[in-house]
């Protein structure tokens, strides 16, 4: 008998219509592979939902806040059924772009230089701020959204405009802008499976770019790098992955500038539709999708 695989998708962050694809597509994959699937919303419903159906395993297809960040791992631990991907710590960890980026240099991952804005402060002297600690241009970013939501590369001229349209973070993250090459790296388990660079013909990798086939984002695999450079790139991610003690599968998003990565983040539950990275990435390394949906089951089955 197939398992029963409850999948966790929809949820309240902004990237709620990636996750409602993703959960959509891995439902979709099972079905026809003859699992016992069902799709729920992580709301009140949920307790009744796990209850009702039973699930061997819950798959979570959630992304971004409420989904990735540790709050939904912490109330499926209480059901002690396995769920896919990182657990609580990590989850939460790797979510806080502030904390993870201090881990990364603690062990000495590169990552481009930044520091913290919090609205308390006022703007007065943080144009000066940012030209002693680093230069134009920065990006600002949240310090926990994802799918490139709220991200802008800022000059001297438009930084504080922008800093007061996203008020509502409270405290942003002002990092050094990196030109260059864009590149992704997937880790599964303990297996560094491969890397995808993206050519973005937008001004860089925003949220149109990664969602709408009309922005047309090249996709490019295998990467043309030096073994050398792919190996480094491909430790990076897989130290990353160790350091914060993610499981399951994630991917590392860096940038290749002067012949140096700079990891920007890394995702605990990368988008899981047949057209996202990962699978793009498995497929290349003779993965399909079904078999990367099987191991990521089996992986969190294997967890307690
Ligand atoms: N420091 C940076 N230098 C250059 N581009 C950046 C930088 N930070 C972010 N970006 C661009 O914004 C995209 C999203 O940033 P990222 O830090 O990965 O946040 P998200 O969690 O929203 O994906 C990146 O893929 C990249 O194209
Ligand atoms: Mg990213």
């Amino acid at each position: 008998m197939k398992k029963k695989i409850l999948i966790l998708s929809g949820g309240i962050s902004k990237e709620r219509l990636i996750s409602l694809d993703t959960g959509q597509q891995v439902a979709n994959e099972l079905k026809k592979n003859g699992y016992r699937v069902k799709i729920t919303e992580p709301n009140h419903n949920l307790e009744k939902n796990i209850k009702f159906f039973k699930p061997n395993v819950i798959f979570n297809a959630l992304h971004g806040q409420f989904g990735e960040d540790g709050y939904i791992q912490t109330i499926l631990e209480r059901f002690k059924i396995p769920y896919t991907h990182s657990g609580v710590i990590a989850s939460s960890i790797a979510m806080d772009k502030e904390i993870s980026k201090k881990l990364f240099i603690k062990n000495k991952i590169n990552t481009p230089k930044f520091f913290t804005h919090s609205y308390d402060t006022k703007n007065e002297g943080l144009i000066n701020k940012i030209k002693k600690k680093l230069r134009f241009p920065v990006v600002v970013k949240p310090l926990n959204e994802g799918s490139s939501v709220n991200v802008y590369i800022c000059n001297e001229k438009n930084i504080i405009k922008i800093l007061n349209s996203i008020k509502q973070y409270k405290k942003v993250m002002i990092e050094q802008f990196i030109g260059g090459r864009e590149i992704q790296v997937a880790i599964m388990g303990n297996k560094k499976l491969g890397a995808i660079e993206l050519k973005p013909k937008r001004k860089f990798y925003d949220y149109q770019a990664k969602y709408n086939s009309n922005a047309k984002t090249e996709h490019i695999i295998p990467i043309n790098l030096p073994k050398g450079k792919m190996d480094m790139v491909m430790n990076m991610a897989y130290r990353a992955h160790k350091v914060i003690g993610c499981r399951g599968v994630t991917r590392s998003d860096f940038k290749f500038f002067n012949d140096k990565f700079y990891l920007l983040e890394i995702n605990t539950q990368p988008g899981m539709t047949k057209l996202s990275l990962v699978p793009e990435i498995a497929a290349y390394q003779g993965m399909s999708f079904l078999k990367l949906i099987e191991w990521i089951l089996n992986d969190a089955s294997k967890k307690k």
